[in-house]
């Protein structure tokens, strides 16, 4: 598959089948991870691959703390709908920023520009992960309402690294039309 071909077959994927993906699958999906440019070749990235019973501990997580955000009358918006396509797929795999503490300036200052940076080149390595998977015949879903449960995530992983998304893997057991995008000529200005 070349790469434009996987970038335009690409659909977020919130049904999955239970078949597993191998081992060597997710092993390739890390290896082009790493591979995405960084600032400085920082390479912020780590990534925690979560399956079977941990999978299942963190969906029950993050049920609960929908629940209870819900209860206290805090909009979860679409976590909960997020929350049961990651039920679905057979893998997720949690992506950090390792460096988010050395952006805090002596003053205790965010640097803006770094962390910026960073993130920047830890979503080159979700997108190149993405692409992979599609060149695998795998399906993905890029997360970002797991920011709901924020606090209990990093709290059940042990880690202090700041939470950036979460990738579901597996399957597809949909076939969603393409979502809409703006032509490229109606966000572009050409400058000469
Ligand atoms: C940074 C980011 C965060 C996202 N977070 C979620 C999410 O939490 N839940 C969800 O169902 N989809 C999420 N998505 C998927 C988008 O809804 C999806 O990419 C968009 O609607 C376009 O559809 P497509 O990916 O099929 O082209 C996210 C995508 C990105 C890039």
């Amino acid at each position: 598959m070349d790469t434009f071909e996987a970038i335009s077959q690409r659909r977020s994927i919130r049904k999955y089948k239970s078949e597993k993906v191998s081992r060597e699958q997710i092993e390739r999906i890390l290896e082009a991870a790493v591979l995405a440019p960084s600032g400085k070749n920082r390479q912020p990235w780590r990534f925690i691959v979560i399956e079977g019973k941990k999978k299942d501990d963190l969906i029950s997580l993050l049920f609960c703390s929908e629940k209870e955000r819900k209860s206290k009358g805090v909009n979860t918006g679409s976590f909960s709908q997020t929350i049961t396509a990651m039920n679905q797929a057979p893998v997720v795999i949690m992506v950090l920023n390792s460096y988010f503490d050395t952006c805090i300036d002596a003053d205790g200052q965010l640097n803006h520009n770094r962390w910026l940076t960073d993130v920047q080149g830890i979503a080159a390595a979700i997108q190149n992960m993405l692409l992979t998977a599609q060149d695998q015949g795998l399906g993905t879903l890029w997360v970002c309402d797991i920011y709901y449960a924020e606090e209990e995530i990093r709290t059940w992983l042990n880690t202090e690294n700041q939470l950036i998304a979460a990738i579901c893997l597996g399957y597809a057991n949909e076939k969603p039309f393409p979502r809409p995008r703006v032509s490229w000529k109606e966000v572009t200005d050409w400058l000469d």
